[in-house]
This record gives structure tokens, sequence and C-alpha cells, in this order.
């Protein structure tokens, strides 16, 4: 069995302040910003120096930590802070709603705090548990979604991803990447190819950057070279993270995802998306209902670093697409593995939720 190689982490919690991973800056640099507001957490998770949807949930949890750290007041004053944090720190994004989670789960956390007659120290060292929990909690899930995905796998298979799923995108190993990882230490031998993934890059800069690292056997190509893969016979299976599932199994991920469900379905190759519960929403009906964000123009206009569109011409950059629930094969959760009918099989999932 070989060892686990070391990943870089996204976040660090570290005392008084949340290290951040600058990831804009990767693969070229490795820098971690010291963050002690929830302002900078806020335009950390805005500006993509924390992305991937379970990251972006638990860097706003540290968010609402920092904002009530050096609290001075009662606990009343206390909890209404908690949500004041929380409820600006939700507008950092729309679309990955581990985000809203995770906010969500701090505040009920500090409401049932404050009734409990604690000292305000007391509620906001527990308040640090409740976010180094979530934290703490997603490399075990990360984990458990990995072995399911393995199951799904074997030696010798081509497995195409888009954007980033992995280790940078969650606390450790990631959910779509989290099988290679596992594979790596188990001697199953995977050829992963992953998308470049415009206008950002994450697959280049990331899951190139982070699969390399490990020594997983990665091979990067451009969007538009996904079909031309397939047709050659290379991959067997396409695995992907998401940002949101709706209660009919739609998924919400980066854009360019639903092309590759597309080329998926017309070359016969599964379509698999692996995610933690926290990502499944019940209360989002289906992908129409899902808030798609729309990111700065100079993304496309100016994606390498220079200009390489014409200065005012018309540009579209929304950040995510929705692949419908028929071309999604199978939704990997830390509970298992799930299929279609998802209406019946997702909310069975959480009916289930405690019981294994
Ligand atoms: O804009 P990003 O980089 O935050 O988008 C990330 C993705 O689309 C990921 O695939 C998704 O968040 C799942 S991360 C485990």
């Amino acid at each position: 069995m070989t060892e686990r190689p070391e990943v870089l982490l996204p976040l660090k919690w570290d005392n008084d302040a949340l290290l951040m991973l600058d990831q804009r800056l990767l693969p070229e640099e490795t820098v971690y910003l010291r963050l002690t507001t929830p302002e900078q957490v806020w335009e950390g998770i805005r500006e993509l120096k924390v992305r991937g949807a379970p990251a972006i949930g638990i860097a706003a949890a540290y968010g609402v930590v920092l904002g009530v750290l050096n609290f001075k007041g009662n606990l009343q004053e206390l909890f209404q802070s908690v949500v004041q944090y929380a409820d600006n720190l939700a507008t950092s994004r729309p679309t990955a709603v581990n985000l809203f989670w995770a906010l969500d789960r701090m505040k009920a956390r500090t409401s049932a705090l404050v009734e409990m007659n604690l000292t305000t120290e007391e509620v906001i060292d527990a308040l640090i548990n409740e976010a180094q929990q979530i934290h703490a909690e997603d490399e075990e899930t990360n984990r458990l979604i990995g072995q399911h995905a393995l199951s799904l796998f074997s030696d010798g298979m081509g497995v195409l991803t888009h954007c980033n799923a992995g280790g940078l995108a969650t606390s450790k190993y990631g959910t779509a990447l989290a099988p290679f990882y596992l594979a790596l230490e188990e001697g199953i031998n995977l050829k992963v190819f992953a998308d470049e993934t415009r206008p950002v890059l994450q697959g280049a800069r990331l899951t190139a950057f982070e699969l390399q690292q490990a020594g997983v056997d990665v091979t990067l190509i451009c969007d538009n070279m996904a079909g031309h893969v397939m047709s050659k016979g290379w991959i067997q299976a396409v695995i992907v993270g998401t940002d949101r599932v709706a209660a009919n199994g739609d998924v919400a991920n980066k854009i360019g995802t639903y092309s590759v469900a597309v080329l998926a379905k017309a070359h016969q190759i599964p379509f698999y998306v692996a995610c933690p519960l926290s990502t499944i929403d019940l209360s989002t009906p289906t992908g129409a209902d899902i808030p798609i964000e729309q990111r700065n123009v100079d993304e496309v206009s100016h994606g390498f670093g220079k200009r390489t569109a014409p200065k005012g011409v018309n540009i579209y950059n929304p950040a995510f697409d929705i692949t419908p629930n028929e071309l999604v094969t199978a939704i990997i959760t830390e509970k298992g593995i799930i299929r279609a009918p998802y209406s019946d099989s997702l909310k069975q999932l959480f009916s289930n939720k405690g019981s294994n």
C-alpha cells in the first residue's frame, strides 16, 4: 500500500485567525493569507481566493467566528451579532448551497447555546468548536465519498473531471477527486483527464496541480477536447462535483459541466456527481430554481492575463450551469450511491439520515 501523499490545505484555523490559501495564485505561488475579520473572509470568497462549495461553507463558518471573537455584550446581542455576520457572509456568492448550510448551522448552534445560560465567552468557545467541527466532518465525509466512488471504478479506467472538486475545494481530498487519492493508496491505476475549465481555469491551475503533486496520473486537456478524447475510447467514466443538487436531482456545477454530461451521454459513458449531503437542497425543487452566479466579464475578456477579446464586445459569463437529472447516472454521497428516480431517492436519503 502506498502512503497517502500530503495535499495542500485551502483553510487552516490558527487560534484567532483563518489562514486562507490564495488559490488565485496557484499553481505558481503558495501564499496563505491571515484573515482576522468576516469582511476579509467575505472578500476571500467573492474573489475566489477560496472556492469550491464545501470550502466556501467552512470559510464562512470561521468568518462568523472572527466577527464575534472579541465580542463584549450580553447573550442576546451576541446572537444578533452572529445573525448579522452570517447574513452578510451569505451575500458573498449565490450558487453553492454549502455556504447557506454552514451559516444556518452556525446560527442554529448560537441560538441553542444562548438558551443554555452560558457566559458569552463560553458561547464563543463553543462557536469556534462548531466551525472546527464543520471543517473536520467535511474531511471524514470526503473519505466516505471517495470510498463509494472508487467502487464504481476499476484498474485501467480513464476518468474525466471538470473544474476542481478536490482537496482545494473542500477541507481535504475533495469529492470528485477523492476516489483518485484512494485509488493511489490502494494501487488501482486510473488515468485522469482534467478539463482546463475556462474562464478561470480551475481544472488547469488547481485540479492538474493537486493531482500532479499527489502523484496521480493526470492529463490536462482544453475544454473543447473532451468530445475528442471520449471518441477515442479513452474515457470510461466522468465524475464531477456540484454546488447544489435540487430536489429532483438536477445538478448545478461549474459552467461547461452540462456540455460534458451531453457528450458523456452521446458516448454512453456514465456521468457521476459526487457531493456531501450538505450540497443537496431539497428546498430547491429543480435546477431552474438554482440561482446562477454571473461573474465579471473581465474573466472572459482577459482570461489568460492579457486582453483576449475586442474592447466593448458583449460578453456573457455565467459561473455555473445546470445538468438535468436525466443525464446523471448516479450521485455519490457519504451515505452511498444514489440513483434515479432522484425525487424519491434523495428524499429517502434524508429520511434515513442519522440511521446509518
Ligand atoms: O467557482 P468555483 O471554483 O467555486 O466552482 C467550483 C465548482 O464548480 C466545484 O465543482 C463545486 O463547488 C464542487 S467542489 C467539491
